[in-house]
C-alpha cells in the first residue's frame, strides 16, 4: 500500500506531481481559445457568481493556510475582496452580514466540525433576515461524499486521492490548485485580467508537475542530509512574505505536528517587531525567498536573522543562489504567483526527514487525528 515508501506521508509527497496533473486535466480547458471558450471548466452557477462583491473563507489548520494563498489569488487576479477566518473563531464572532458574499468552506476531509458549523451558521443567519441574502455557500474538499458535500450549494472537488498521513501534503497542494482554478474563472468572468495574462498563468501552471518532480529528484537527498543537523533543535522559525507567508505558516505547522519541534511561521517583515529576540545559534531560520516583488526584502530580513547567529536555510530559485544562506534548497524559477506550490515541497520533505530521523510515528503523530470532528 505504501508502494515502497517508508511512510504514507512520503508516498503522498511524491504523488503531488500527479495530483497537480489531474487538477489541470479536470479543470483546465485545452480548447481555450481566448475569446470563444472559458479557460476553466468549473461550472459555477450564476446564482453564486452574479453581482458577487466579497468572498469569505472559513477553514482550520492546513486548509486555512491554503485559504490564505487563495485570498492572495482571488484579490490579485480576480480583484474580489476576500476574508479568511478560522472556522473555530468565526463561529463565535462572525463579521456583520455583507450582501453579495460567497462563503467558502475549505476542508479536505469535509468533516471538520468547526468548519461545518461555521457554514451552517452562515446559511442560517442569512436566511433569518427580513430580506434574506442569498447564502452562496461553496465547499472545497477532497471528499465530495462527506458531510460538507451535502450542505453546500456547490462543491469544488480537489481530486487528490485519499490521504492517509495525518499531516496534510497532497491535499494542501490540491486545495491551492482549486484556488487557482476559482480565481482564474472569476477573473475571466469579470475581465480583471487580459486573455494574454490568463494564457501566461495557464502556461505556468502546466509546468508545475514537472517542476515538482525536479525538486523531488534534486533536493530530496540534500534535505535528508540537512535533516541530520537538528537532532537537539527545539525551535525553528519560518519566514515568508506575500503569497509565501502562508507557506511559512504551513512549513512551521508540518514541523510541529510530526516532529514535535516548536516552530513559528512569520511574515518576514514582522521579525523585527518581537520574534527576533528569540534568535540565536540554536534557532534555525528557514527563509522562503522565491523571487519576485518581495525577494530583496526577504533577503534583508534573512540577513537580520543571520546577524543573530541563526543558521539560515534558504528556499531559493536556482539562479538566485545567495551567499547569505548557510544551506540552500533550490526550486525551479517561476513567477511569484505560482511559487507557493513549489516552495512548500522542500518544507514538507524537511519536516518529514527531521521527524523520521527522530524515529517518530510520522503518519500518526501523537494527540492528532486525521479529521477533527469535535468542536
Ligand atoms: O480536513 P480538514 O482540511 O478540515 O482538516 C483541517 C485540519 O485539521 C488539518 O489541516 C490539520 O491541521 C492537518 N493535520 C495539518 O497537517
Amino acid at each position: 500500500e505504501k508502494q515502497g515508501f517508508r511512510h504514507f506521508m512520503l508516498k503522498e509527497i511524491h504523488e503531488q506531481p500527479s495530483v497537480v496533473r489531474t487538477c489541470l486535466e479536470v479543470y483546465f480547458n485545452p480548447d481555450w481559445q481566448r475569446k470563444s471558450t472559458k479557460p476553466v471548466n468549473l461550472n459555477l452557477s450564476s446564482e453564486l457568481t452574479d453581482d458577487l462583491e466579497n468572498i469569505q473563507i472559513v477553514a482550520c489548520g492546513t486548509s486555512w493556510h491554503a485559504s490564505l494563498v487563495g485570498k492572495y489569488l482571488l484579490e490579485q487576479i480576480a480583484e474580489i475582496p476576500t476574508f479568511v477566518q478560522y472556522a473555530s473563531e468565526y463561529r463565535y464572532s462572525p463579521s456583520p452580514i455583507m450582501a453579495n458574499t460567497m462563503t467558502i468552506g475549505v476542508t479536505q476531509s469535509g468533516e471538520t466540525a468547526d468548519t461545518l458549523a461555521a457554514l451552517g451558521m452562515e446559511r442560517q443567519r442569512r436566511s433569518r433576515l427580513d430580506k434574506p441574502y442569498r447564502p452562496r455557500i461553496v465547499g472545497i474538499s477532497n471528499r465530495p461524499e462527506s458531510t460538507l458535500g451535502g450542505m453546500v450549494d456547490q462543491l469544488i472537488n480537489t481530486y487528490a486521492g485519499i490521504e492517509i498521513g495525518v499531516a496534510a501534503t497532497k491535499t494542501f497542494v490540491a486545495q491551492v490548485m482549486a484556488f487557482y482554478v476559482l480565481a482564474l474563472d472569476l477573473a475571466w468572468q469579470r475581465k480583471t485580467i487580459s486573455p494574454e495574462r490568463i494564457d501566461q498563468i495557464l502556461a505556468g501552471l502546466l509546468q508545475l508537475p514537472t517542476q515538482i518532480e525536479k525538486i523531488l529528484q534534486t533536493e530530496e537527498g540534500k534535505i535528508e542530509d540537512l535533516a541530520h543537523n537538528f537532532p537537539e533543535t527545539r525551535d525553528f522559525v519560518f519566514l515568508g512574505r506575500g503569497i509565501n507567508f502562508p507557506i511559512a505558516l504551513e512549513g512551521a505547522l508540518k514541523l510541529k505536528e510530526i516532529s514535535y519541534i516548536h516552530a513559528e511561521g512569520y511574515p518576514a517583515g514582522e521579525m523585527k517587531h518581537g520574534p527576533i529576540a528569540l534568535l540565536d545559534a540554536h534557532v534555525p531560520v528557514v527563509a522562503i525567498a522565491m523571487g519576485g516583488s518581495v525577494y530583496e526584502k526577504v533577503i534583508s530580513n534573512a540577513q537580520e536573522a543571520k546577524a543573530r547567529d541563526a543558521r539560515l536555510i534558504g528556499i531559493v530559485p536556482q539562479s538566485y543562489d545567495d551567499e547569505v544562506f548557510h544551506d540552500i534548497l533550490n526550486v525551479p524559477e517561476v513567477e511569484e504567483l505560482l511559487s507557493p506550490i513549489l516552495a512548500v515541497i522542500p518544507l514538507q520533505l524537511l519536516s518529514y526527514y527531521i521527524a523520521s530521523l527522530r524515529g517518530l510515528d510520522v503518519d500518526q503523530p501523537r494527540n492528532l487525528a486525521k479529521s477533527v470532528t469535535v468542536e
